[in-house]
């Protein structure tokens, strides 16, 4: 029997990368896929394969680190697919070079180019999941005892 019949698994930043692939296993178990990021039309192609492959998907397009929106599309995947039983809060942007690998660009740009970055990192890793795990609650998902980020860390 598939592992997650009758559950519906929210991924975001599943359009590609990780959140793709945990996506398209959640629906490989038998969940119901709701695929958020950013870039609406590849989380559309990336549900609509799952959908071809047989499984379940439905995808919207959400930037988690707009707090308003996060709690609109909460509601809205309540109204339309139900009530969240997993939250996989995958969207993230990874650095390949530190913070201060390049002083002369750091240099050129007073900083802002480095600080903007630790702004962004802070506003996904933080204010993204926390808005995603609290409007998913907050939209009414019972089931939803725990949520995960990509490292496999629990956040409530
Ligand atoms: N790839 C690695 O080696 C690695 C290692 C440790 C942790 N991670 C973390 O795993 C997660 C996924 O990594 P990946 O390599 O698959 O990255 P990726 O860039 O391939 O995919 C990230 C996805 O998140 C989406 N996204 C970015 N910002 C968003 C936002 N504000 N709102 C909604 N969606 C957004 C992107 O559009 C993209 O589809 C990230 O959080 C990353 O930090 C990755």
């Amino acid at each position: 029997m598939a592992l997650l019949k009758d559950h519906i698994a929210v991924v975001t930043g599943s359009a590609s990368g990780i959140g793709r692939a945990i996506a398209v296993g959640y629906a490989r178990e038998g969940a119901h896929v709701v695929l958020l990021d950013v870039n609406a039309q590849a989380a559309a192609e990336a549900a609509k394969e799952i959908r071809d492959g047989g499984g379940k998907a439905t995808s919207f397009g959400l930037d988690v680190t707009r707090r308003e929106t996060c709690f609109e599309v909460a509601k809205e995947i309540a109204g339309k697919v139900g009530q969240v039983s997993i939250l996989c809060n995958n969207a993230g942007i990874n650095r390949r070079n530190a913070f201060t690998s390049d002083p002369a660009v750091s240099r050129r740009s007073g900083g802002g180019v480095a600080m903007s970055r630790v702004g962004l990192l802070f506003a996904l890793a933080f204010v993204g999941v926390f808005t995603c795990s609290s409007s998913a609650s907050y939209a009414g998902s019972p089931r939803l005892g725990s949520s995960h980020t990509s490292s496999g860390t629990p956040t409530s």
